[in-house]
């Protein structure tokens, strides 16, 4: 296997993961059980984000992709941040239940652009 279908092997497993661990968590704290933070779901998902971003680098190190020249690419750079706000605020426990709740479907929306646009890879400007 090359070097370049193991990361997206690996990039693809993270993002299905980061998406599973989101809906987890928010599922956790809708049944009532706020604990979740003070057991291994607390810093699972981020070591997973991080091997997910670190599998993106890599692609487009060794695929030589560039958000500059794929505009789907850099959509998809641009709606992760909004993915990443959208996540911790859908995450915080001190914050309403309605705003909780648009941020999580917020945040839920992008992460489902951002495969559509992964497996796409539409020309968009
Ligand atoms: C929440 C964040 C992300 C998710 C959920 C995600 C998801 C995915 C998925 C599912 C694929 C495979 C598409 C296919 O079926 O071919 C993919 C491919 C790809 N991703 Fe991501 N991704 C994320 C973040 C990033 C970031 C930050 C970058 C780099 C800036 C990136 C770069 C790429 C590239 C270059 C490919 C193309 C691989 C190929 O088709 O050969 N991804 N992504």
């Amino acid at each position: 296997m090359s070097a370049y279908v193991a990361l997206k092997h690996l990039h693809m497993t993270a993002a299905y993961l980061t998406v599973t661990l989101l809906l987890g968590r928010l599922m956790l704290d809708a049944m009532g059980i706020a604990g979740w933070r003070q057991t291994p779901m607390r810093w699972v998902p981020h070591l997973n984000d991080t091997v997910l971003l670190a599998a993106a680098i890599g692609l487009l190190g060794v695929g030589g992709w560039n958000p500059l020249e794929q505009s789907w690419l850099a959509v998809k750079l641009a709606l992760l941040c909004g993915y990443i706000c959208a996540g911790v605020f859908a995450l915080k426990p001190s914050r309403g239940w309605r705003a909780r709740f648009v941020a999580a479907v917020a945040a839920l929306v992008q992460v489902i652009l951002i495969i559509c646009l992964a497996t796409t890879k539409p020309g968009l400007f």
